[in-house]
């Protein structure tokens, strides 16, 4: 169910209507619905139960601090892949007790903020990453919490970009070398065991190939029992695909319930504390970009195209572009009365042939119609950019009856202030102040 609903023919997330929050806040614009995200998260953790999984919220795919509030009320842990993410989740009031570190290039800086925060533990990538790991804990006094991150060889069957549990993927090591590196570990009285990892790809459509992926983590847990080394958690990652295309097909999400039947039932028997790191799941169908019609290119020949110029491009939501990725793309309010339905290439004002939200959608519009950009809230603004100097879109949550402005718009001067010396000025018009007078 997504939280978006039309009210007299206007798309509203609950009480709030869009053509409000842009008329007051501007697009682009990213919407959040706060309630969208409990719902989720309470939807995953009944799936679970009886099992008290730790859900530890991927930070990459959302990061904003609201979002992350949120879920940290909800009792998330989260999965952080950088020093910055492990800074949002602090500065968001989320505990680090409860953070795992995830990622293939940690930096020693990285590695002591974690340590020093105290997180839960490193889901460690390749035996150097041990090896520095071991070296900055002793370095520090400290014992660092290890998981292994083991690459299970297993197909995801989803897009080639965001595959990761294959051999031929940089991410995690060989059942063989985890093992190696398991007892290196054990011998080292500055790491400390504690669980054992997977994450094998995103948008994953069902539950099969992470059940194969979590056969193989079972086993390898057992040749670990039988070299004496116990593992307290089993961390399956993330992955749990979202439906797309929400309003043109009633295609179903990821089958949480499955998932964590088959789940529940592969873990009977043993003292393994479950982990689940997920992103898209719980935020994507929470958002909308909302973008405007800047202008409209009707084709000019017969073999050419209509394009929609919208006021959102590739550097607000690259996700089209990079994975040919499909977002539904809807009117916010009725289109004006009689106007003619057509086939648009919607598309950005950047300057490359790849800038396009959807391609081939048949859609009655006019200069200035506000446009919805559904199942936006994963992987949207987390992946924007300044790309041809443009500031990035606001950001706003919507929560009980009301919204608020949980990122302002970037202004020049933001993206600016880096570069200028720090008493430089910034105006429209000659970019140097003159400093003559
Ligand atoms: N854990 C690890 C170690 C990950 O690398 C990821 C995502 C997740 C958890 C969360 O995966 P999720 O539940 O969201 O599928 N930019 C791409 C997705 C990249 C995913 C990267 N890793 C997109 O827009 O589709």
């Amino acid at each position: 169910m997504l939280p978006y609903e039309r009210r007299d023919g206007v798309l509203h997330a609950g009480r709030v209507s869009l053509v409000e929050v842009a008329d007051r806040v501007g697009t682009p614009v990213y919407v959040y619905d706060r309630g969208h995200i409990e719902s989720r998260y309470h939807a995953l953790e009944q799936a679970l139960a009886p099992l008290e999984a730790d859900i530890c919220y991927a930070v990459k795919a959302n990061g904003n601090l609201a979002v992350l509030d949120c879920l940290a009320r909800l009792g998330a842990g989260f999965d952080i892949v950088s020093g910055g993410e492990l800074q949002r989740v602090i500065s968001a009031g989320g505990d680090p007790g409860r953070v795992v570190f995830s990622g293939v290039g940690k930096r020693a800086d990285e590695i002591d903020f974690a340590l020093k925060t105290g997180i839960r533990c490193f889901n460690v990538e390749s035996e150097p990453e041990l090896e520095r790991l071991a070296a900055r804990a002793r370095l520090l006094g400290r014992q660092a919490p290890v998981s292994v991150r083991v690459n299970p060889d297993v197909d995801p069957q989803t897009h080639p970009y965001i595959t990761t549990g294959l051999k031929t993927s940089k991410f995690g090591v060989s059942p063989e070398q985890a093992l190696r590196m398991y007892r290196r570990a054990a011998a080292d009285p500055h790491l400390h065991v504690t669980g054992i990892d997977c994450h094998i790809g995103s948008q994953i459509g069902s539950p099969a190939p992470l059940l194969e992926a979590l056969e193989g983590l079972l086993q390898l847990t057992d040749r670990l029992a039988a070299d004496g080394i116990a593992v307290a958690h089993i961390d399956l990652g993330g992955g749990m695909g979202v439906n797309y295309r929400p309003f043109a097909t009633d295609v179903a999400d990821f089958d949480v319930d499955a998932y964590g039947s088959a789940i529940r039932q592969a873990l009977t028997g043993r003292d393994l504390r479950l982990l689940l790191e997920p992103g898209r799941y719980l935020v994507a169908n929470a958002g909308v970009l909302l973008t405007r019609v800047e202008y409209l290119k009707p084709a000019a020949a017969a073999e050419s195209l209509s394009f929609a110029v919208l006021d959102a491009a590739m550097n607000d939501l690259i996700r089209p572009a990079l994975y040919q990725a499909w977002h539904d793309v809807v009117p916010v309010a009725p289109p004006a009365p009689g106007s003619a339905t057509a086939r648009w290439q919607l598309v950005g004002p950047v300057c490359e042939s790849g800038d396009f939200i959807g391609h081939d959608r048949d859609l009655a519009l006019a200069e200035g119609d506000l446009l919805a950009v559904m199942s936006a809230g994963a992987y949207g603004m987390a992946q924007s950019s300044n790309y041809n100097s443009r500031g990035r879109a606001a950001e706003v949550m919507v929560e009980q009856d009301g919204f608020r402005v949980v990122r302002r718009r970037e202004t020049v001067r933001d993206q600016l202030a880096l570069e200028l010396p720090e008493d430089g000025d910034v105006a429209f018009g000659p970019m140097r102040p003159d400093r003559s007078s």
